[in-house]
């Protein structure tokens, strides 16, 4: 079977390609690339289907380094057939599950047994990440080899920091010996207890205890110290103060190894969306302020935070719908991700070749992932993308278990129209205003 993805605006940034052209996928692989590629193929052909794509763009499908699939322990929140269909929903098509389950994945079984269950139940790729320390608490290392060797792409003890220098330098060192990147969840947490929300003004407003930036700016210096002098690969996981950009950049300005990420939701929202309570804006590290949010689109742009992850973290109604400070932080981000980070590239602020580098080529080269690019002979894991559609956020209709989205109801633009993992689709955009009609 051939697939042909007709004149589309292709854009590749791993192989320097951003013209309107054809993509011909062939046996799940990309067959050729380019204008004029597809010949005179036409709908009809024997064994071939012809995707018009006049006004889309044409993407490797997205890499997200950072999804919670709640797969073992917590399946009322999300499980790997679900949270891999809502990752085809948003484009992605490969994506790494943080290891913050329960157990937590800190062994080559569970690894394989993710691994396994991605494989026959997944309908995108799964890479898991392992704990960096046992049981992820900040002391005993995990035997790193034994989850690389099982399929691990990277270490995280995300969701809590590894605040301990000493293991923090130990886990480094390991790692390195493995070549796998060690991804932090930067937060002090002696200068975050009981804090709800990012301390300032509206933290003051609400009476809620705040969330000082420095928590996160401080672990950020001394891991950019530790990586320097180990020689590690470290990797940043959802930077949301304009210290860290700025610690990030002076870095890469003197040659050290990092990668770094940022969430659609730290690039779009303040600690103004708290206002009213609103426990789906309660995310860890929390939203804040407008001169961060300024700083982390400036770092995306310029390439200092080469990546976007969305750290996808689907909660149940019950875990959201309390008190605020009962609610569980996080909030679901793969199937909104691409329509907000639309706006950034229509308001001119990021280039939408570099947007897409931040969701696909980028991404594969912190993890070292075979994926995010359409070159020829590559797996054909493609995104058709309407830049141009409005839709509106509607949860019920999400592929996630989670409904935790503080954008229930906008109206967005720009739409993944299908998604294609090996040459296979797996997901077609449906209107729901159209089927109601
Ligand atoms: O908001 C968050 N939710 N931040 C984290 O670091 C963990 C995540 C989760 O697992 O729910
Ligand atoms: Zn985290």
């Amino acid at each position: 079977m051939r697939i042909v993805l007709r004149e589309g605006r292709v854009i590749d940034p791993a192989s320097g390609r951003d013209e309107v052209a054809d993509v011909v996928i062939e046996d799940g692989r990309v067959l050729r690339v380019g204008v004029g590629a597809a010949g005179d193929a036409r709908e009809g052909d024997r064994d071939t289907r012809v995707v018009a794509c006049n006004g889309r763009w044409v993407v490797p499908g997205f890499v997200d380094l950072h999804t919670h699939l709640r797969e073992p322990g917590l399946e009322y929140k999300e499980d790997i057939v679900s949270g891999t269909r809502a990752a085809a929903a948003g484009g992605f098509t490969t994506v790494c599950a943080m290891p913050n389950t329960k157990p937590v994945n800190d062994t080559r079984a569970i690894t394989e047994m993710m691994v396994a269950k991605a494989r026959s139940h997944g309908v995108v790729r799964v890479h898991p990440i392992g704990a960096i320390t046992r049981g992820q608490l900040g002391r005993e290392l995990t035997e790193m080899a034994d989850l690389k060797d099982a399929g691990c792409v990277a270490v995280s003890d995300d969701g809590r920091c590894v605040t301990d220098a000493a293991v923090m330098r130990r886990a480094l060192e390991y790692a390195r010996t493995f070549d796998l990147p060690v991804v932090q969840h930067a937060e002090d947490h002696a200068l975050t207890a009981g804090a709800q929300m990012h301390e300032g003004a509206v933290a003051t407003r609400l009476g809620l205890k705040g969330w000082p930036r420095v928590a996160e700016d401080h672990i950020v210096a001394r891991d950019l110290m530790l990586a320097a002098s180990t020689g590690a690969r470290y990797h940043l996981a959802h930077a949301s103060t304009a210290g860290s950009a700025a610690l990030l950049r002076e870095a890469r300005g003197r040659g050290i190894r990092v990668s770094a990420e940022v969430t659609p939701h730290h690039l779009t929202l303040t600690d103004e969306a708290v206002m009213g309570y609103r426990t789906a804006c309660k995310v860890n590290p929390p939203l804040r302020e407008r001169g961060d949010v300024d700083a982390l689109i400036d770092a995306l742009a310029d390439g200092t935070l080469d990546c976007v992850a969305t750290d996808h973290a689907p909660h149940a109604a019950i875990e959201k719908d309390c008190e605020f400070s009962e609610a569980l932080h996080g909030m679901v981000g793969l199937e909104t991700c691409l329509a907000l980070l639309l706006d950034l590239v229509r308001a001119g602020r990021v280039a939408p070749g570099r947007l897409v580098d931040a969701l696909t080529s980028a991404p594969a080269r912190a993890f070292g992932i075979d994926a995010g690019t359409l070159r020829e002979g590559a797996r054909a894991d493609v995104a058709i993308i309407d830049p141009d559609r409005v839709w509106t956020v509607d949860a019920r209709r999400f592929r996630s278990k989670g409904r935790n989205t503080p954008f229930e109801g906008r109206r967005v633009t720009g739409c993944v129209e299908r998604t294609f993992a090996s040459g296979v689709e797996v997901y077609t955009f449906v209107d729901a205003a159209e089927v109601a009609r």
